[in-house]
């Protein structure tokens, strides 16, 4: 039996819903959102970061880490800045993502062994994830900020992408030119 069609124009598209007059456009609160969302991140890999730096056998990539540790330190401050532009006080919003991500690391760290190359191996890993979720927040927020007219904040964010790119290159270097190679020969 054929369905019953309602013939009333537009009767199957729920209304949207009314929001009061007074609020923000509903692009800019999801943008804020997602503001709140990688500060939290980014103020929680300010104590990961440590972790991991204290963890690596090798120096380059302890370095390297340490390096990354206080770019991340500006990546907050570049946040709090974007959050004044916006005229909102600096607020974050759980990130279950990067809690997995960072969570994730944690147990490589238990599952290999100190001093060996195949824990650098699982840092580098863990760090490139990171370094991933990282790069497409802050490309599509960029992106995001631009369509808004934020162009000041575009900016920041912008700035902030490139150094998550050039994180994630040096991580790819240091595997392929090392790490990797050593921990091919452990037992
Ligand atoms: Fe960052
Ligand atoms: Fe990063």
């Amino acid at each position: 039996m054929a369905k019953a069609t309602n013939t009333k124009k537009g009767a199957s598209t729920p209304a949207p819903k009314k929001r009061p007059a007074s609020t923000e456009p509903a692009l800019l609160e999801f943008f804020v959102g997602e503001i709140k969302d990688i500060y939290w991140a980014e103020k929680k890999l300010t104590k990961t970061l440590p972790k991991m730096q204290k963890a690596a056998t090798s120096t380059e990539l302890a370095k390297a880490i340490g390096g990354h540790l206080e770019v991340t330190k500006t990546h907050v401050v570049r946040l709090e800045q974007v959050f004044d532009l916006l005229g909102k006080k600096p607020q974050a919003k759980k990130c279950d993502a990067m809690e997995g991500i960072t969570k994730e690391g944690e147990s490589i760290l238990e599952e290999t062994e100190k001093g060996s190359s195949t824990r650098d191996v699982g840092i580098i890993l863990a760090s490139q994830k990171v370094e991933h979720y990282e790069i497409a927040t802050y490309g599509c927020l960029a992106q995001l900020a631009n369509t808004l007219g934020l162009t000041e904040i575009a900016d920041l964010l912008s700035q902030t992408l490139a150094e998550e790119k050039e994180a994630d290159e040096t991580l790819t270097s240091i595997a392929e030119h090392d790490i990797n190679y050593q921990a091919s020969g452990e037992e």
